[in-house]
């Protein structure tokens, strides 16, 4: 009897999957690791489903589900805490957690939807902070080359801009069990976005005065204003990553759009780099605020691709091709989903 994944991912397609199995403890993990590393069952790890688009409308394999819970303080002093968090906690519960018990670091990371097994393999991020800089290391399952247990410290998980070791080498060989993150006791409000500033200003809250929960209630009311609500709208966040450029092809269509924003973005091969929002490059190419059949851009926040009701996981792919097709066409730039595919 196939399972329905209709509420397992928030862009509300309606697939389903041959098998669905949920691990609780470490233990049942092992098992399940186990049951998949004959290498015969094409399987899929899943949080929340907020970062995953099904294309067919059927899986023919097991999605497994992290759904260990618990939030441990396992190091503390005066200046900082260390906690364990099970991989099935969902993400915004451990930073509302954190911000009310006065642990520091994540309130700009406020209702980003998923679980936190999830937010360790996507380095989520948002409002100029990511988790990779809180994250001390991730536990897990090894399926092959044999099952076992392991521990990945900080540095070996390799975080980058949406990238981490669990989105590349360690692509259908892991599983996530717990993470663990280190936060401040003491509380620096983050105002690196623009955003930020204006919306402490506009509750009538100094930037630099602000408290902890006060930017936690400034992030949501951002997002909350920018980004549709997945149990209303069927989405999946930005579906691009913003790409990087060279500067020189930056600076070559900035002749052109003086007003292009962008972002220093260090260095890479030698040479200097700049982020450029793709929400800007699809807005340029008149996509905001219009449809594909059943797939839409968001009116506010065109990184946004939405399911306008009914749509099926081909329908958002070909409005995410169309997009990927006209901001090469016009800009020669390379859009890349954020959002996992899958077939
Ligand atoms: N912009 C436009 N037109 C628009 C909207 C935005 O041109 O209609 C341009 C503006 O220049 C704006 C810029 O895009 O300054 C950036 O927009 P925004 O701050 O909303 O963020 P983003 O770059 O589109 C990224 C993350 C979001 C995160 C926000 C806030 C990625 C792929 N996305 O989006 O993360 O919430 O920054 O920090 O990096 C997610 O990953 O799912 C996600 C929502």
């Amino acid at each position: 009897m196939p399972y329905s994944l209709l509420p397992h991912n928030t862009f509300g397609i309606d697939a389903t999957c041959d098998e669905f199995l949920e691990y609780h403890s470490e233990a049942e993990c092992l098992e399940i690791a186990q049951r998949l590393a004959d290498g015969h069952t094409p399987w899929l790890p899943i949080g929340a489903g907020s970062n995953l688009l099904f294309l067919s409308r059927h899986y023919g394999g097991c999605v497994v589900h992290n759904a260990i819970k618990g939030i441990e303080c396992v190091e503390e002093d005066d200046e900082k805490i260390v906690l364990r968090v099970g991989g099935g906690e969902v993400w915004d519960d451990v930073v509302a957690c954190c911000t009310q018990r006065g642990w520091h670091g994540l309130e700009n990371l406020s209702l980003i939807p998923g679980e936190t097994g999830a937010a360790a393999v996507q380095n989520i991020g948002a409002y100029g902070a990511e988790v990779a800089d809180h994250i001390v290391k991730v536990e897990g399952v090894y399926i092959c080359p044999e099952v076992t247990t392991a521990v990945l410290n900080h540095d070996e998980c390799h975080y980058g801009y949406r990238q981490s070791i669990f989105k590349q080498e360690l692509k259908d060989v892991f599983l996530v069990t717990r993470v663990w993150l280190r936060l401040s006791k003491h509380f620096t409000p983050h105002l690196s976005h623009k955003a930020i500033a204006g919306k402490l200003m506009a509750m009538g809250i100094s930037p630099q005065q602000a408290t902890a929960l006060q930017m936690r209630e400034a992030i949501i009311s951002i997002r909350q204003e920018k980004l549709p609500d997945p149990k209303q709208t069927g989405n999946a966040g930005s579906f691009f990553m913003n790409p990087v450029v060279p500067t020189a092809l930056a600076g070559s269509i900035m002749a052109k759009y003086p007003d292009m924003p962008h972002y220093d973005a260090g260095t890479g091969e030698g040479r200097p780099l700049v982020k450029i929002p793709a929400a800007w490059l699809i807005e340029q190419c008149g996509w905001k605020g219009k449809n594909l059949g059943r797939a839409g851009v968001n009116p506010r926040q065109p990184l946004v691709l939405t399911n306008l009701g009914g749509a099926s996981g081909n329908d958002i792919a070909a409005l995410a091709t169309t997009l990927q097709h006209d901001v090469k066409e016009k800009f020669g730039i390379e859009l890349h989903p954020e959002v996992r595919y899958i077939l």
